[in-house]
This record gives structure tokens, sequence and C-alpha cells, in this order.
């Protein structure tokens, strides 16, 4: 099998998008935002903001934005459509709890299985009217109210996009709101709206001020970390490879898989570090590294790499590895169930896998069987499998298409880095 080579960059980070497109909506005056993610999560969020009367536009260099005065934007016209995107759901739901009007937002088929009461509760004890379908699912209804109530919240799961959806509220309430996060999430909300984290004894504490202006941004959005553990994980898996992926935000929030692949045996150094749009950004070059033994996600590494979690075990299974993962219930509601999904396709290959609501493990396995894997439309399961199938190519996909959804150039950049054209 050829080695991967060469050098790649990466698509805009997916959640750094989402947030910037908000804020900058949100901002009084104009954002230049470069390097935003043009992969479907982020179009549907400046899909959505169009249709809430936001100015965007774009061009190769950068996306302008026109930040709407005191952050009041225009009723739709018509249902806010999330399409895939669990973010542009749950942070725009913050946002919308604040505004003089109501809206629908829904989305595709996967989007309409995933819980949303988590987001409505806090916001209904703000004063929004926040409705959800049976079982709080989509389509989420909401009437705003300005100003809402200050309120302090502690989420009972951890969940950045919760955090995130309360604290854009925050900036619409008549006082101090604040979040504590007994296990901290990903803190890119915190960053670019400048907000104060401390450390208490009930867990990091932030706090947002109603009324306060928001600041319009002039920055570069660092590359996804979580596109990036998909190279890794294919160089992981093509002996004698070795890339440099450039412009890598490695906040520590999200890098915790990067600690996770190198104690496994990956190598992986950072160079170059930096700091872009307030986010620590390096270049990494990786390289096949060792043989490595098994790969065990401990359940408090969990929150910090949920969304890491089919790669790692895709890149386990197919270097012969064993692999478990538990305190990971929170994976049977993203895109897919992912630990279903994950099992299933395992399971088609011949591996023999046990699985726990929250977790799966299996082990080693040499004798990997040919099928056709049912991705559920999930990027992240597509991804997953595509690397696998690099050391193992009778595995097929029964979609490619959806690796739009985070990473649209996800197989021309593999194809690239094997010396293949696309
Ligand atoms: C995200 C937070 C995580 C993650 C998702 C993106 C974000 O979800 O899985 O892909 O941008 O805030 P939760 O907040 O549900 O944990």
């Amino acid at each position: 099998m050829k080695p991967l080579k060469g050098e790649t960059r990466l698509p805009g980070d997916k959640s750094i998008s989402h947030r910037a497109l908000m804020i900058a909506s949100l901002a009084k005056g104009t954002s230049r935002l470069r390097g935003v993610s043009a992969a479907a999560d982020p179009l549907s969020t400046m899909a959505c903001l169009g249709n809430l009367g936001v100015q965007i536009s774009s061009n190769d260099a950068e996306t302008v934005v026109t930040g709407a005065a005191q952050g009041i934007l225009r009723a739709p016209t018509k249902m806010l459509d999330c399409g895939n995107s669990g973010t542009t759901m749950r942070l725009l739901s913050g946002i919308l709890a604040g505004q003089p009007f109501g809206a629908e937002l829904s989305g595709d088929a996967s989007l309409r299985r995933r819980p949303m009461e988590r987001v409505a509760e806090p916001l209904r004890r703000m004063g929004a009217v926040v409705e959800t379908a049976p079982e709080g699912r989509p389509p989420v209804r909401i009437t705003g109210l300005r100003p809402l109530h200050p309120i302090s919240f502690e989420p009972n799961v951890p969940s950045a996009q919760v955090k995130s959806a309360v604290l854009f509220a925050g900036l619409f309430a008549d006082g101090e709101t604040s979040v504590v996060e007994a296990t901290p999430t990903r803190d890119h909300t915190e960053r670019l709206l400048g907000l104060a984290s401390s450390q208490t004894d009930r867990g990091i504490r932030t706090v947002v001020r109603g009324g306060s202006e928001v600041a319009p941004l002039d920055m570069q959005i660092p590359g996804d970390c979580s596109a990036s553990v998909f190279l890794i994980g294919a160089t992981a898996i093509v002996t004698g490879s070795e890339i440099l992926i450039r412009n890598v935000g490695v906040n520590p929030h999200r890098a915790r898989v990067l600690d996770v692949l190198r104690r496994w045996g990956v190598v992986i150094k950072a160079t170059g570090d930096r700091v872009c749009g307030g986010e620590p950004v390096a270049d990494l070059i990786v390289r096949t590294g060792e043989a490595k033994g098994p790969l065990v996600i401990e359940a408090s590494d969990v929150p910090a790499l949920i969304d890491e979690i089919p790669a790692l075990a895709l890149t386990a299974m197919a270097t012969g590895c064993s692999f478990r993962v538990t305190g990971a219930s929170e994976l049977r509601t993203k895109e897919s169930d992912r630990i279903a999904v994950i099992t299933a396709g395992l399971r088609s290959l011949g591996v023999v896998v046990d699985e726990w609501p929250d977790g799966f493990a299996f082990e080693e396995t040499n004798n990997v069987l040919g099928a056709t894997i049912r991705t559920e439309g999930d990027h992240r399961i597509a991804m997953a499998f595509a690397i696998a199938s690099l050391r193992h190519p009778s595995i097929q996909l029964d979609d490619r298409s959806c690796v739009a959804v985070s990473f649209p150039d996800f197989f021309a950049t593999l194809d690239r880095l094997h010396g293949r054209s696309h």
C-alpha cells in the first residue's frame, strides 16, 4: 500500500465557524472572517442567518458579515432549516430566545431525531417560550423575550452547544447570566465573546453580562482539529506515511485526542505554535509510528474527544488493535446513534464487538471481511470507515457524499496525499 506523503490544509473549524458567523451577526459593525468552513453545516448557519435578515457576502478571501443594530434580527418569513446541524439549531435557539419575534427551527431526518429539551429548558427559565415536538425533538418553536431573565445554570450533560446557547441568550438578559460546568467543554464561544471564566468548587464558571455590546470580529479561523484526526488516523493506518497538516486548531478542549494518539504510538509533532483568532494553532507533522497496543478511551477523556471516537475506533481496528470506550452514552445522540452504527458496521466486517448503553469494545481482528457499511448519512461514520478501507479495500460505503457536512474535500485530500489524481 502506497504511504501518504505531502502537506495539506483543513477546512476551517466547524464549531468556530458557526460561532463566528453568529457573533458577527449580533455585533455592532462589519466583521471580516477568513477561512470560514464551506462545509454543509456552517452553510446551514449562514442560510438561517440570511433568513433572519443578516447580510453575509463571501468571496475566495473572506466572509463579510454586517451585524444587526443592538443584535435585533429580522423575523424570518419561513421555517429556519438547520439541515444536519445540531450546532446551528442549538446555538441559534439561544439567540432567538432574545429576539422580539417568533421563529421555528427544523432540519433533516437525522436532526429531527436529536434531543432539544436540554437547550429548551434553560431558555424557558430565562423567559422565552420554547416548544419542542414529542420527546423533546425538533421542530423547535421559539417566541423570544427582551430583556430575558438572567439565570445561573448548571448543565446536567456536558455540552458546549447548550452552554453556548445560554451564553448567547445571556447577552439579551437584564443582568448577569452564569454557566457552571462540572465537566469542561470546548470554550470557543467564551473566547470569541471575550467572556471571563473562573474555577469554582462546582466547576468552571463563565459569566456574561446582559446588554453588553458585541464587538465585530476580524479573524482567521483555524483549521478543524476534528477533521485532522481522520488524516492522522489514515497516517497511522498506512505504514511508512508522513504528512504535514498546516494550521490546525489545537485548543486544549479539542486537542486531547492528539495526546491519546501520541500515547498510543502515532508520532505527532506540533511546530510553529501561534495564536490565530484567539485560538492556539500549530502545524502538525504526523508519522505512522511504532507497532501499537490496545486503544482505550477513558471515560474522563470522552467529553474532550467525543467527535473523534469514530476515527479512533476505526484506526484501532484497521491497525489490528483492540479498542474500548465507556462513559460515551452521548454518542447515541449525535448525527446518528454512533454506538449502534459503528458496532453494526464492525460486525458486518466480522469483528466481534461488545456493546453497552455507554460504549463498546472489540478485540484485535486480523481477518476483516468485505461489506458495504451503512453510514446512516453520518459524515464522521463515513470518514472513519473510509480510512479503515485504506488497509482493507473490501470495505465500501453506502454513501460518500455525507462527508460534505464537515469536510467536503475529504476524499480528494486523501487521494492527493496518496499521490493519486482525483
Ligand atoms: C459542538 C459541541 C459538541 C460536538 C459537536 C459540536 C459545538 O456537541 O459533539 O460536534 O460546536 O459546540 P455537544 O455540545 O452536544 O456535546
